[in-house]
């Protein structure tokens, strides 16, 4: 059974409704998690040097940044911050009146730089690192939080969402990269998954992909998903999956 809910958001100028649907037997002490990635036609995120390159369409521009204001925070890695500097916000030239989300970041080597567009004063940030380099890691608004580690050194994805949900964020959007998306999914923490795939080929052996990390090793390991629907959008195609356990 689903239930219906709805929660109202203030932004400066504007309130507005978030509805989403949530199983009513989902175990409910975590936010929804969004994936959205785009990936060529022959499945890469990025320039061979791990560059960005514009993928999506304007179509599926306009349709990530409607997918960012509707969510309570976006979330990615420090690569994703390193190599492409984003700044995780709504532009108002896509979404009126956009409504900021908490941005979130996994670093538990204190890498973020203090220049990142991510540490500025444009909306609050929430950086999560190791108890060791909480110090390094500075933001304008909001805060840096320390994170226990995995067995395999990497950061406890299960406390982050925790405490995501104690801060109230109800919906998340993972936006990347590869080795984070690769996280969610191998902890079996995704609920849907966006993926565009854009008309070009970008090629090359070491290209990101839009789920890296250490992948599966047999077929019993594989991670189903639902397809739910599939449109074209501009120039490519956007396809809406749903995990097979949601
Ligand atoms: N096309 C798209 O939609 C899209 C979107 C976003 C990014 N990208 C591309 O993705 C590439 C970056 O991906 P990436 O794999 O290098 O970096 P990433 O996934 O952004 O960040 C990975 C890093 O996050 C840290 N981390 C902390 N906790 C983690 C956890 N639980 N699981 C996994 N990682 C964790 C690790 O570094 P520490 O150990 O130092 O914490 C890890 O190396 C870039 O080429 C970028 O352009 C593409």
């Amino acid at each position: 059974m689903l239930v219906l809910l709805v929660k109202q958001k203030k932004s400066v100028q504007s309130k507005k409704l978030i509805v989403h649907y949530i199983q009513s037997d989902h175990p409910m002490n975590r936010p929804h998690v969004i994936v959205n990635c785009a990936m060529s036609a022959d499945g890469k995120i990025a320039l061979p040097t791990g560059k960005q390159l514009r993928i999506s369409s304007d179509e599926d521009m306009k349709r990530v940044y409607e997918l960012r204001h509707q969510c309570d925070a976006v979330l990615v890695g420090i690569g994703t911050i390193l190599v492409d500097n984003p700044k995780l916000t709504v532009k108002d030239s896509y979404v009126q009146n956009p409504c900021q989300p908490l941005r979130v970041v996994l670093d538990a080597q204190g890498r973020t730089p203090s220049d990142a567009f991510v540490v500025n004063d444009a909306a609050e940030t929430v950086i999560f690192t190791t108890n060791q380099h909480i110090k390094k890691v500075h933001v304008q608004r909001g805060q840096v939080h320390a994170c226990p580690e995995t067995t395999q050194g990497i950061l406890d994805l299960h406390y982050v969402l925790s405490v995501l949900f104690e801060r109230g964020i109800r919906t998340l959007l993972v936006e990347g990269g590869s080795t984070i998306i690769w996280s969610f999914f191998h902890e079996h923490l995704v609920d849907e998954f966006f993926l565009y795939i854009g008309s070009l080929i970008i090629g090359g052996d070491q290209t990101p992909t839009v789920a890296g990390g250490q992948g599966i090793v047999s077929q019993k390991d594989i991670i189903p998903l639902h397809l739910c629907n599939l449109q074209q959008l501009g120039t490519g195609v956007l396809l809406h999956y749903k995990s097979r356990s949601s």
